[in-house]
């Protein structure tokens, strides 16, 4: 045992200057680590400012490929795409999901065309489809599992084909990862990756996120707690983590982030997988209105991605990607 003892032993030796600083830093981000999540409306009329997400703004395909052109230039290299689908495209079933020519599907095929070295990743889950807002069908109320994962599968695979790099089931099913492993595989879509929403809690940090997507009003205050995992709970999300592994999920994902940084430190070291974390809507507002208030720097945005790597996520999707991009480059 070594004697670490003052005053031969000064920690602030190595805090002296940011040279020394940076030499002995154990985790930085950059924007090879950044995914930025983006919502697609399907006509102009429907682009504009998202009230509960401070300079988030839902876009139309030509903004939008404006909006990622600009975040490319900054050097994020990763989307996340989430369609705002208009009230009355919406039913019972999501149905509007499994239309091939659907707007996220066009929009997903003229990506693929343009950035083809560029990551789109492409939710998999009903929620931005269904007019009641939950991520399954129901029958008497009840989101029905087995029922939901078929149509999951073909959804991947319709996401597959129209060319997301990526599919990311956030829906919460049991079972899901390996129906749509298998329809994906039987669809000659073998090299999908699948990023799984391994350990997704039932948490009220979406709020802003149903918002944009429209769901909150579809909702109309039912909770996705029979299918999203309770708060309460860590030994569940390595079981939901180990199920996914076995599944066949290429890289898992916790969410919301910062105040799930225990289980993305416990998930990173119990199995050693490429780990994600999402900073979700509501911290990403919280973050940002105490920011514009003058309540809190700037720099904390930055801190809150560091935390998340520090805890073990390889990677993360956050609104503030550009924004901290920027902050990074003229560091
Ligand atoms: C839909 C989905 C949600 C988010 C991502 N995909 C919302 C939900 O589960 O209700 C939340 C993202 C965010 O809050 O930023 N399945």
């Amino acid at each position: 045992m070594i004697n670490r003892k003052y005053p031969s032993t000064r920690l602030r030796r190595l805090r002296q200057s940011k040279t020394i600083r940076d030499l002995v830093a154990e985790n930085t981000v950059s924007s090879n680590d950044l995914i930025e999540p983006m919502f697609l409306v399907n006509s102009k009329s429907d682009a504009g400012p998202v009230n509960s997400m401070p300079g988030v703004e839902r876009f139309e395909k030509d903004q939008l490929f404006r909006e990622i052109e600009e975040s490319i230039k900054h050097g994020i290299k990763a989307f996340a795409i989430f369609p705002v689908v208009p009230s009355d495209l919406k039913d019972e079933s999501g149905s509007y999901a499994l239309s091939a020519d659907n707007f996220l599907i066009n929009f997903l095929r003229e990506f693929s065309e343009r950035y083809p070295d560029v990551i789109s990743i492409a939710d998999v889950a009903l929620d931005p489809y269904t007019s009641h807002g939950h991520d399954g069908i129901l029958a008497n109320d009840i989101v029905l599992n087995d029922e939901t994962n078929e149509l999951l599968g073909k959804q991947a695979v319709l996401l597959a084909d129209a060319g997301a790099s990526i599919v990311a089931p956030s829906d919460m099913m049991d079972g899901r990862i390996g129906v749509i492993r298998s329809a994906l595989d039987a669809n000659k879509n073998k090299d999908t990756i699948i990023l799984s929403y391994a350990a997704k809690f039932a948490s009220s940090f979406y709020g802003p996120f149903r918002d944009a997507v429209g769901s909150k009003t579809n909702l109309a205050g039912a909770s996705k707690k029979t299918y999203q995992m309770d708060v309460r709970n860590s030994d569940e999300a390595l079981h939901e983590v180990a199920i996914d592994v076995d599944e066949g999920a290429d890289i898992v994902m916790i969410k919301p982030g910062m105040p799930y940084l225990d289980i993305i430190s416990k998930v990173k070291e119990k199995f050693q997988m490429p780990t994600f974390a999402y900073q979700v809507s509501g911290e990403y507002s919280m973050l940002s209105n105490a920011i514009s208030q003058g309540l809190l720097d700037k720099s904390v945005m930055l801190e809150s991605i560091v935390s998340l790597k520090r805890a073990g996520s390889d990677a993360v999707l956050t609104y503030a990607a550009k924004q901290i991009a920027k902050e990074i480059k003229d560091e």
